[in-house]
């Protein structure tokens, strides 16, 4: 499979998405992601990095090694992480990107460790979701960081530091 656009079908929903995320990626040098499953995003991301670039997935799904293509396995620029995202110290990034559970108090508890990972951007997916909607916008009135969704049925957010 060497087709981003062909495997991100498979998955639907990160088809619209996928561009702004490797859009984002370029412009990061750490990127930490939560929520991998397939890897669509994973490989957006990884599509975007610079060459320098490191990306570290987190992901609960033991399963997930299996479920990646090799252009994402293979990639020395990925390291992924089987764990609880709540659970383990995240390193310094300048981009998070954040698709998994989507309830409350998990995205509110992501959105706090990616503050104080650094991160100057945030992408959550799924913000049409009443739950990321709602975090997001305690965190964004909380921290004073813009908002940006680009539209689609699942939505994506885009926050940044001021
Ligand atoms: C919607 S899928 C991610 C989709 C992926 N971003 C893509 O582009 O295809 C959600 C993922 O979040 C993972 N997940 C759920 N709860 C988690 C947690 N507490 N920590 C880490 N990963 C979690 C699930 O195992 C699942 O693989």
């Amino acid at each position: 499979m060497n087709d981003l656009a062909e495997w991100a079908r498979r998955y639907v929903d990160m088809v619209p998405h996928v561009s702004t995320l490797t859009r984002l990626a370029g412009d990061a040098r750490s990127v930490v992601e939560c929520g991998v499953r397939g890897g669509v995003s994973t490989w957006a991301i990884l599509d975007g990095l610079p060459p320098d670039g490191r990306l570290l997935s987190i992901d609960i799904d033991p399963d997930v090694p299996e479920m990646v293509p090799p252009r994402v396995r293979d990639d020395p620029r990925w390291t992924l992480l089987t764990a609880d995202d709540r659970k383990v110290e995240w390193p310094v990034a300048d981009l998070v990107f954040i698709d998994t559970s989507h309830e409350h108090q998990h995205t509110a508890d992501e959105l706090l460790a990616a503050w104080r990972a650094g991160a100057r951007t945030i992408a959550l997916h799924d913000y049409m979701l009443p739950a990321v909607e709602d975090a997001v916008c305690v965190f964004v009135r909380r921290c004073g960081w813009s908002l940006e969704v680009e539209p689609s049925e699942w939505g994506l957010a885009v926050l940044r530091c001021p």
